[in-house]
């Protein structure tokens, strides 16, 4: 019974038949946006490993913001990048952090937007490191205090949503309590749930300033080479609360995607890293790659592993070229 009576080629013989057979469907509502926020006024700072993408003040951000909205992106995730760093990362959960300060900012435009806040320690503390450092050890339960400061913190200054990129143990559960405790039990948590200790994240160091002054992050981030261990972590968090989970990076991890959203019936997000990107901005740059072609096909492929949300720098571009798709 096959060939020549079943001819695979029949449904791909035109761009309607192909429309009309395609199983996965990217569209604008799968994509968050990352933003890099800094102090000062007027500052857009390209990132040299990641062409187009910048460390904006806030009156950048928001002309940012108001651009991506205007595409059809409807989330966006801030990084911090403080004036001043110290060994705690104190200025995290200040009320007049740089994060607090560009949320309150963000809130008043009243964009179509859902804000999303990134809650880690590296990007504010002097040594790089996600969490409180004694010797050469990073303390877990010590960490989760501070982050559980930050996070609420930013939802005071009007985060819609928190996202846990630490990896201490436990810390989602302790954001969802303390939200709880403070009227905050309508915003949902999306872990960062199965984080890999990845070399793919070499230009958000550069951007965030956040490279570790010592030592890696092998004794919290996951091993490249594990995906049980991944589905341990992502049972955990939702245990813990998490309303959304999360894969890191993606690219390399889609067998992780596919696990995790097989084993699991909740909402998949998956981190197109700045690794994964500067590599096509990079190829395309070198005349190897079609950019928007090889963009596509990545956000696709992340989207049919399994990703229900795609957190990736291309989010703006891809929106305008998937229109209202
Ligand atoms: C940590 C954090 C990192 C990224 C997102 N959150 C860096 C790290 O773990 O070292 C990386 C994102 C990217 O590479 O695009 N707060």
């Amino acid at each position: 019974m096959g060939y020549p009576r079943i001819r695979m080629r029949r449904l791909r013989s035109s761009p309607i038949i192909r429309d009309l057979v395609r199983e996965t469907h990217l569209t604008r509502d799968d994509l968050i946006y990352p933003l890099f926020v800094c102090e000062g006024r007027n500052v857009r700072q390209e990132i040299s490993t990641m062409p187009g993408v910048c460390r904006l003040s806030i009156d950048q951000l928001v002309r940012e913001a108001e651009e991506c909205a205007a595409a059809g992106v409807k989330a966006i995730i801030l990084f911090g990048i403080p004036a001043e760093k110290d060994e705690s990362g104190s200025s995290g959960f200040r009320g007049d952090g740089i994060v607090q300060k560009a949320l309150r900012e963000l809130k008043t435009r009243g964009l179509p937007l859902m804000l999303i806040t990134d809650v880690c320690l590296c990007e504010y503390t002097s040594h790089g490191h996600c969490g409180l450092v004694r010797g050469h050890q990073i303390l877990n339960d010590e960490t989760v205090e501070l982050l559980v400061r930050q996070a609420v913190s930013h939802v005071q200054a009007g985060a819609d949503m928190v996202a846990p990129s630490d990896m201490m143990d436990g810390r989602v559960g302790a954001i969802r309590t303390a939200l709880d405790k403070n009227g905050y039990e309508n915003t949902p948590v999306m872990s960062y749930a199965a984080k890999y200790a990845s070399g793919f994240y070499g230009p958000f160091r550069e951007a965030a300033g956040s490279t570790p002054a010592f030592g890696d992050r092998r004794s919290h981030q996951m091993d490249p080479a594990n995906v049980e261990e991944a589905l341990r972590e992502v049972a955990l968090d939702i245990e813990e609360g998490a309303d959304i989970v999360m894969v890191k990076p993606a690219l390399a991890y889609l067998d992780v995607i596919r696990r995790v959203k097989e084993k699991f019936q909740m909402p998949v997000a998956a981190y197109n890293v700045s690794g994964e990107y500067a590599m096509v901005e990079l190829a395309a740059k070198a005349g190897a790659l079609e950019h928007d072609r090889v963009m596509l096909e990545i956000l696709t492929s992340i989207k049919r592993a399994g990703a229900d949300l795609i957190l990736t720098y291309h989010a703006v571009a891809a929106a305008r070229l998937l229109g209202g798709r």
